[in-house]
């Protein structure tokens, strides 16, 4: 069949402002909205700029707006989305070409948590055991691969750009919950920060635009949780 694609395209060397370009590309049912990028970019137009590298769901380089919701290119069929498909960059984040944001910002965030296990105990001679239960306490946040989905589907994110938005509590509250760590109260700190956990108004746009399925709403309720806890 043929599928009709949109990009929204940006080229801030030669064009104003953003403008949306379509195309007529062939298309198999089972192929992906990736493949058809690529299917542009090699047979149309090679300007086309876009990121990808895992094309199997697990680098979160290709997360982008696709037909109003964001989505891995990757991960998502066009027989899914009908022939129509309209492609844009992450809403909320400055675009630096095509479909590629500027990502810096959301890892600056990102790093504001402390993302990495901190023990100062001395090592044990195999690793740092936890019981199946303690485990189980962070798993579903250990899902996170760092796509930018959720932040950008976030209104509190895109009115306010010190928020530190749900993946970086997300990430935060892997380690938070993480039984071995011992920097959760430093964590916490930097959460009950104004930008932190409260900018949260509960939307669940985050909940939506994950593509692992993660409960981030419910992580970042428990992180508040754990924060208004620490205070009382
Ligand atoms: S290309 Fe790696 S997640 Fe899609």
């Amino acid at each position: 069949m043929q599928a009709e694609l949109s990009v929204l395209r940006y080229d801030p060397e030669r064009d104003e402002k953003p403008h949306w370009v379509t195309y007529r590309v062939e298309s198999k049912p089972m192929d992906r909205v990736l493949d058809l990028l690529h299917r542009v970019k090699q047979e149309h137009d090679g300007s086309l700029t876009f990121r990808r590298s895992c094309a199997h769901g697990i680098c979160g380089s290709d997360a982008m707006m696709i037909n109003g919701r964001n989505r891995l290119a990757c991960k998502i069929r066009v027989d899914q989305l009908g022939k129509k498909v309209s492609v844009a960059p992450l809403p909320g984040m400055k675009v630096i070409k095509d479909l590629v944001v500027d990502m810096e910002p959301f890892f600056d965030q990102y790093r504001s948590v402390m993302p990495y296990l901190v023990n100062d105990d001395p090592p044990p001679p195999a690793e740092r055991l936890q019981s199946a239960s303690d485990r189980e306490r962070y798993d579903d946040t250990t899902k996170c691969i760092l796509c930018a989905a959720c932040t950008s589907a976030c209104p509190s994110f895109w009115s306010q750009e010190d928020f530190v938005g749900p993946a970086a509590i997300v990430n935060a509250h892997r380690f938070i919950f993480d039984s071995r760590d011992q920097a959760h109260e430093e964590r916490l700190e930097i959460l009950a920060d104004p930008n932190g956990v409260w900018r949260c108004r509960t939307i669940f746009n985050c909940t939506d635009a994950c593509p692992r399925g993660i409960k981030i709403t419910q992580a970042i309720l428990e992180v508040s949780g754990a924060i208004v806890e620490r205070q009382i």
